[in-house]
């Protein structure tokens, strides 16, 4: 089946920075049927119907968050468009807002008037530096069309942490404070940044709000599955002939992203969700992409024969451990754990008892760690375990060997 695209619409089509050319090719129509047509009460039930979840990784229904924002009483609402982006393999949200600002800007235009938002902060990926001046031509010219009213939009540059994508230490962030994720209940839209209600909402996920208002919550419910509504914006890399942003119906078959658009070969695995996400081996190509089996933010990673599992889970725990905020204990210490047992395991150190200890590391880290990066950050090691345990006992094995020849010496 080919792409569905939706969101990719315009991308390669238009000129990004010529609103004129956005509003030939139905631009702003969603917001003026929004502002005109409905209550900021009928827009937040629209989209709630529509069954839209956010796009930045967890999934949440994003009609349900802007409820509870919009139920708030208080003087000033914020709305953050995340687009940090920080996530490893991720750049799909860099393809929107590089080649489709107008969709975003529209996006937010629309969610800041359902949940009563008058300033919005675009939270952008240090490394997207490039992108700021595209991004602000195009601000300027919606606001130059009326379309934002009084809505005060500012580009926030990132402070190149991975953390600073996690909602929390992100309202952190641009506090001025050094980004660290933060316990929860109060969540962002009851009391977010400088206490008041918030919304947070990945650049995906706001991009999807100009088609369902203009086409309407029952025409987005017929895409996708039960529980994922819509289309999903993947990005692809790794051991693939045909690297590069695809959008498809959500529930549709890994194999048709990974083998049939991007053209992998001789598959060992694949990531699906950045350093955290769930891992697939090849038996399981078929496996739909769908939140009910495994999404995340959208970036997927091939990895072929030629790649030691052991390797690629050592790197991964570097990653996590590197990137932590240090706030939380289980995190701080159990990703810097893992990384030392699976380095003992990958230099010929490793014993049988080290699968035991990973076990129960997870255990904890997962229960306890403040945030999603502790949370999640064993579930690659965890998954690999699951599918490649061989590649784990044949390392113990060989150590074993190893230290018994050392012995010998
Ligand atoms: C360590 C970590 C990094 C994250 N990085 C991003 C990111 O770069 N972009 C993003 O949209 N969400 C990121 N998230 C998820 C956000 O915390 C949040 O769930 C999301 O921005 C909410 O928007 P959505 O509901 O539209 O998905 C990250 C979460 C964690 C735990």
């Amino acid at each position: 089946m080919p792409e569905k695209r939706i969101l990719l619409k315009n991308c390669g089509i238009i000129d990004p920075r010529d609103i004129n050319a956005y509003v030939a090719h139905d631009g702003f129509k969603a917001w003026e049927k929004a502002r005109h047509a409905l209550t900021p009460d009928e827009v937040v039930a629209e989209i709630d119907t529509s069954g839209l979840r956010g796009r930045g990784g967890a999934g949440f229904p994003c009609g349900l968050k802007w409820k509870l924002a919009r139920q708030e009483a208080a003087d000033e609402k914020f709305l953050i468009c995340n687009a940090d982006e920080g996530e490893v393999g991720a750049f799909k949200d860099r393809h929107l807002l590089q080649h489709d600002p107008f969709s975003l800007i529209e996006g937010i235009a629309i969610a800041a008037y359902a949940i009563g938002a008058q300033k919005a902060y675009i939270y952008l990926r240090a490394e997207y530096h490039y992108l700021s001046a595209g991004l602000k031509n195009a601000i300027d010219q919606t606001r130059q069309k009326g379309c934002l009213e009084e809505l005060n939009i500012t580009i926030q540059e990132g402070a190149g942490a991975y953390i600073c994508g996690e909602e929390s230490a992100l309202m952190d962030s641009i506090e001025g404070k050094r980004g660290e994720a933060r316990f929860r209940p109060p969540f962002p839209p009851s009391q977010g940044l400088w206490g008041k209600p918030t919304i947070i909402n990945n650049v995906e996920t706001l991009a999807n709000i100009p088609p369902i208002i203009l086409n309407g919550s029952q025409w987005f419910r017929e895409i996708g599955t039960a529980q994922s509504k819509g289309t999903k914006l993947f990005s692809v890399s790794g051991d693939v002939a045909k690297p590069g942003v695809y959008e498809l119906a959500l529930g549709s078959p890994l194999k048709e992203l990974v083998v049939d658009l991007a053209g992998a070969q001789d598959i060992k695995m694949v990531q699906v969700g950045g350093a955290t996400g769930g891992i697939i081996p090849a038996s399981m190509i078929t496996t739909p992409l769908a939140y009910e089996t495994v999404l995340g933010s959208g970036a997927v990673t091939v990895f072929d024969a030629s790649r030691e599992v052991l390797d690629f889970v050592y790197r991964t725990m570097e990653f996590l451990a590197e990137e932590s905020c240090g706030k939380c204990t289980p995190c701080r210490e159990g990703t810097e754990a893992m990384m030392e047992i699976i380095g003992r395991l990958t230099t010929g150190d490793g014993k049988q008892e080290d699968i035991q200890a990973i076990e129960d590391l997870s255990q904890t880290m997962m229960l306890s760690s403040l945030c999603g990066l502790g949370q999640a950050a064993s579930i690659p090691v965890l998954d690999t375990l699951k599918y490649f345990r061989n590649d784990y006992e044949n390392r113990i094995r060989q150590s074993v060997f190893l230290r018994s020849l050392r012995g010998q010496l």
